[in-house]
């Protein structure tokens, strides 16, 4: 059973696969994660313009040492979807990505192009969405308890650039795969969104 799982920045497809893969007993991998790396990567060098740099963090990559815990902040994700726009970079991650979808048992991917270029074949696709403000909102809730200056307006821009980015970039951009079915959890809280991913899941298994 391959689940892809595609949708834009804090649409809550990350947490959405995590509780499927828990509840399937099935391995998942957040691919944002591996974008992030190869970002952190490039930020700590202060080459985040360098192309060539990019390529070779992403070739580079010990999927082995991803930390969510210091790899999900803003910034990182900004710089994420930067690197991620670059087509040898997306290149360089392709097989460790279907390496890992090729499982016997399944796996479930969760990422911007899961459904349309890693995994089409998948025998599942979700793409989970939900209005910018709604998003902003999750996210500033998050951050706000992390930090008194954090601010919703903030949280909201780079939500509507990152989204920008991700759906207008050449290489692989974010898009709905024709055959993925779309969960719009604008109005569902958390277990009601897991209920519905659930449904559709298991209507796919037959
Ligand atoms: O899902 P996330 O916010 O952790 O992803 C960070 C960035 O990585 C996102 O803005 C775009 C990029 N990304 C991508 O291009 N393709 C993927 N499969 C996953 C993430």
């Amino acid at each position: 059973m391959l689940i892809a799982i595609d949708g834009p920045a804090a649409s809550g497809k990350g947490t959405l696969g995590k509780r499927i893969a828990g509840h399937l007993g099935l391995a998942h991998l957040d691919t944002g994660l591996l974008y992030r790396a190869v970002g952190a990567a490039c930020l700590a060098i202060g080459k985040l313009d360098d192309e060539a740099a990019s390529v070779a963090a992403a070739h580079a990559l010990d999927v082995s040492t991803l930390d969510p815990e210091t790899l999900r902040t803003g910034e990182i994700g900004e710089a994420a979807s930067v690197v991620a726009a670059r087509p040898e970079v997306r290149a360089a991650l392709i097989d460790l990505q279907r390496r890992f979808a090729a499982r016997p048992e399944g796996a479930v991917l969760d990422g911007r192009d899961i459904g349309t270029v890693i995994c089409p074949d998948a025998t599942v696709k979700l793409f989970v969405t939900a209005t910018p403000e709604v998003r902003a909102e999750r996210r500033y809730k998050e951050l706000s308890a992390r930090d008194p200056f954090a601010s919703y307006e903030a949280v909201l821009a780079d939500i509507h650039k990152r989204d920008a980015r991700d759906s207008n970039r050449a290489a692989a951009p974010l898009l709905k795969a024709d055959d993925a079915v779309l969960l719009d959890t604008s109005a569902l809280g958390i277990e009601e969104s897991f209920a519905a991913a659930l449904a559709i899941v298991e209507r796919a298994r037959g």
